[in-house]
């Protein structure tokens, strides 16, 4: 559903991505693993045409996204939700109202409407009893969960994260790798996680890639990553080290 096909990618004379192809299926769950630095949230905003690669092209749904309009792009991007590492939940608006803003700004929803999805989301997310609190009151993982539902809100076909577990403690990182696990099972959606925790992958990606010094070293299934010889991925996967 997603592609980047030979994207190559320049922060002024900083080559990050170098003729990169990627591709996410529906309704499977797709990982990203690479270190720090790597670019593995710039491969997120090619994906929602948040920047525009120097050469290649990025297809959503078959369709050319590479040189497409803003204002061509809107309905591109709701078909796919975004967590951000950091929530990007807004600070002075309750739960409900974190959940609702866009459904009422953007997509002008009548409000029976707009409260049968938050509701249905409240649900999901297990944040019964916490509409009217703010973000701040909340833990961690309560957050990003807030987060996973406003993602939700719009019924994308594919669901992206940032880092969907850094910062969060090992009980609250399982909740969320769970959670959207179960996206896949109970909404038939895809999903695609950038990450620098090997055990993620492990635990909830069907299929991974590793990026690494600008290209992809490995893409399949998760499993086969036994399977590679190339050093970087026998060094991590030998040496066990559970975050890069
Ligand atoms: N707007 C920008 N201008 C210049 N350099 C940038 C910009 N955004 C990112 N970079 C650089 O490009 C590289 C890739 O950045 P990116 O944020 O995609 O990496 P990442 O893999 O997500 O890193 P992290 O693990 O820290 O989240 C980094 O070296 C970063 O410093
Ligand atoms: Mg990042």
């Amino acid at each position: 559903m997603i592609e980047l096909r030979n994207v190559t990618l320049k922060y002024g004379e900083k080559l990050v991505l170098d003729k990169v192809s990627l591709a996410v299926q529906d309704n499977t769950i797709k990982a990203v693993l690479g270190p720090s630095g790597v670019g593995k949230s710039t491969i997120l905003k090619l994906m929602l045409g948040l920047i525009k690669p120097n050469s290649g092209q990025v297809f959503v749904d078959g369709l050319d996204i590479t040189s497409m309009k803003e204002a061509d792009l809107y309905p591109i991007r709701r078909k796919m939700g975004i967590v951000f590492q950091g929530n990007a939940l807004f600070d002075s608006m309750t739960i409900s109202q974190n959940l609702s803003f866009f459904l009422r700004e953007n997509l002008r929803l009548p409000e029976d409407e707009i409260g049968r999805r938050v509701a249905e989301q409240i649900r999901f997310a297990g944040l019964e009893g916490y509409e009217d609190q703010l973000p701040e009151s909340l833990s961690g993982g309560m957050r990003k969960r807030v987060a996973i539902g406003r993602a939700l809100i719009f019924n994308p076909k594919m669901i992206l994260f940032d880092e969907p577990t850094a910062g969060l403690d090992p009980v609250s990182s399982k909740k969320i790798l769970n959670l959207i696990a179960s996206l896949k099972k109970s909404n038939d959606l895809g999903a695609a996680f950038v990450t620098h925790i090997i055990d993620d992958v492990f635990a909830i990606a069907d299929h991974v890639a590793v990026l690494y010094q600008g290209k992809i070293i490995f893409d399949g299934e998760t499993e086969k990553l036994h399977e590679s010889d190339h050093p970087f991925i026998r060094s991590i996967l030998s040496d066990k080290i559970l975050e890069l």
